[in-house]
């Protein structure tokens, strides 16, 4: 997109703490600003090639007095190109524009008391209130800003919690203004962006869509293009998106493993082959997955088999499909800063199921480089991508298959898929879906004792996991309500044969997994 720089802003987050830097992208584009991050070893000859509108310096973890603590290259004050430093991006400021900043050993912690001065010229406080509470988190202390600089706020610890260089255009904040913590966060962020730096607020969805269109048509021309989808978010909006843009040149490609969840595969079906006209290949290959996990109960070997099976199945149709050139991928932006360079021209495993062979030669088309994942779901919306797909919960790529613990056989696989559907039912119901990163079903390899009507049965428990996370690198077993888990077992045992008993998983990651496998 940072080739159509003529019709938005973009603003340039330094980063010098991965967290902080993309929270702050996220807030500026919230602003429908453009924002990109940038490591804080660019040069300022870079940053200008960028031609950014603004630059932001992101918190971070480090001490302005430790050795090697990361600097920004000092030619870019002189750029005369806006600057806002966030907390340690704020304390650079001071240091390197000759200010004083001090290990006091007070720093702050939380939600602090702000005070705005009065009477001041102050750009970032205009129109708001002159005590605010804001979030603050740091060690050091700015203790005197540099010449020609403005303090604009202080806290009780904080004898600069703002400094505004009006003239060189350059301004910190030693709190959050991230953070939904900082009350008035947003409009001190909108103030630097609008009111110092002039930023146009432009970057809409309609606006994204339409320039990903123009990027999408100038990458593929007129040669045709592979998607394969796999029923979760982002390769539906990919899809989607790429459509749009070059209409029958797309051929998507769906592997149904038959280890899918509930309805996935003809709502597959419905939305690209009947709504959208997408040239769709369904593969229904269920047996074959099947076959292949015979008997098997190692999970790892499971992945691994399905893994290979997905690349085999995805190899036969790419053959019949050997005038494509391209392939859709839906990398997204977290994906790339995370790889710590821009050059994401590889296939991530986690994708789709086990990744493509290396052999294949494709070049990769990937329109949601970009966007963090909310603003797919949004763009999704946008296209008219049902809320069923654009909601979805995460879905590990080897399906329910690591959610039977021990043998996969239809029977199983069809339990399981009656009990997962009845879970996400009644969650939906509860209003939980969106709240709740993954909610499903388990089925465990044990058999139990239970009784129904006369009849002693032995049959099989189901286990419910609900969790919260922002990132599944770390997770919280969800507390449900307990109607709402009173409801579940009530119809996991009445409607699901092969079913006696229910139980609930409470385990937090770590140390569980999400997974049961
Ligand atoms: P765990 O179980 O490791 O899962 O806590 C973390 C997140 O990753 C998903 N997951 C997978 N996704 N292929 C995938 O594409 C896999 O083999 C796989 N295993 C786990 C899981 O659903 C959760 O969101």
């Amino acid at each position: 997109m940072a080739e159509h720089v003529e019709d938005f802003d973009t603003v340039l987050v330094v980063d010098f703490g991965a967290q902080y830097a993309q929270l702050i992208a996220r807030r500026v584009r919230e602003a429908r600003v453009y924002s990109e991050i940038v490591p804080h070893t660019v040069s300022a000859a870079e940053l200008v090639a960028r031609r950014p509108a603004a630059v932001i310096l992101s918190g971070g973890p480090a001490s302005v007095h430790v050795d090697g603590a990361p600097r920004l290259d000092p030619a870019v004050y002189d750029l005369d190109i806006p600057v806002f430093g966030i907390c340690y991006g704020a304390q650079l400021i001071a240091q390197q524009l000759g200010g004083e900043v001090a290990r006091t050993g007070r720093g702050e912690y939380g939600r602090t008391a702000l005070t705005v001065a009065a009477g001041t010229h102050s750009l970032l406080f205009a129109d708001l209130p002159l005590a605010q509470d804001v979030w603050m988190s740091h060690f050091d202390s700015i203790q005197v800003a540099p010449d020609g600089f403005e303090v604009t706020a202080w806290t009780a610890d904080s004898a600069v919690a703002a400094l505004e260089g009006h003239e060189r255009r350059t301004y910190g904040v030693q709190f959050h203004p991230e953070v939904v913590h900082t009350d008035r966060g947003q409009e001190v962020l909108e103030h630097f962006l609008f009111d110092v730096a002039g930023c146009r607020p432009t970057w809409t969805m309609a606006s994204i869509i339409d320039t990903s269109v123009d990027a999408i048509r100038a990458q593929v021309g007129t040669e045709k293009v592979i998607c394969g989808l796999s029923g979760g978010v982002d390769s539906a909006v990919a899809a989607a998106l790429v459509h749009k843009a070059i209409g029958d040149q797309l051929t998507c490609v769906f592997v149904d493993t038959g280890l899918m969840r509930a309805g996935e595969a003809d709502q597959v079906e419905d939305t690209f082959r009947r709504q959208f006209n997408v040239d769709l290949v369904h593969v229904k290959a269920a047996d074959r997955f099947l076959g292949a996990l015979d008997d098997v109960i190692d999970p790892e070997r499971k992945r691994k088999i399905i893994g290979e099976t997905f690349i085999r199945v995805f190899e036969e149709q790419a053959a019949d499909l050997s005038d494509a050139r391209f392939l859709v991928q839906g990398t997204l932006y977290p994906d790339i800063i995370e790889s710590g360079t821009k050059d994401a021209a590889r296939i991530k495993s986690h994708h789709n199921v086990g990744g493509l062979p290396e052999d294949m030669q494709f070049e990769l088309v990937e329109p949601l480089r970009n966007l963090f994942k909310d603003e797919v779901r949004h763009m999704g919306e946008q296209l008219g991508l049902p809320e069923d797909i654009v909601w979805r919960q995460p879905f590990p790529g080897p399906g329910l298959a690591v959610r039977i613990v021990g043998t996969v056989t239809p029977e199983r696989v069809e339990i399981l898929r009656s009990a997962d559907a009845i879970v996400t039912e009644e969650i939906k119901r509860a209003g939980l879906y969106r709240k709740l990163w993954q909610s499903f079903a388990v089925l465990p390899g044990v058999r139990t004792v239970g009784v129904m009507g006369d009849e002693r049965t032995y049959a099989y428990p189901i286990v419910i996991r609900a969790v919260t996370s922002d990132d599944a690198m770390t997770a919280d077993w969800a507390r449900l309500p307990y109607d709402v888990l009173e409801r579940i077992s009530s119809r996991l045992i009445n409607e699901v044969p092969g079913v006696n008993r229910v139980a609930l998983d409470i385990t937090s990651k770590p140390p569980g997994t999400i997974e049961w496998e």
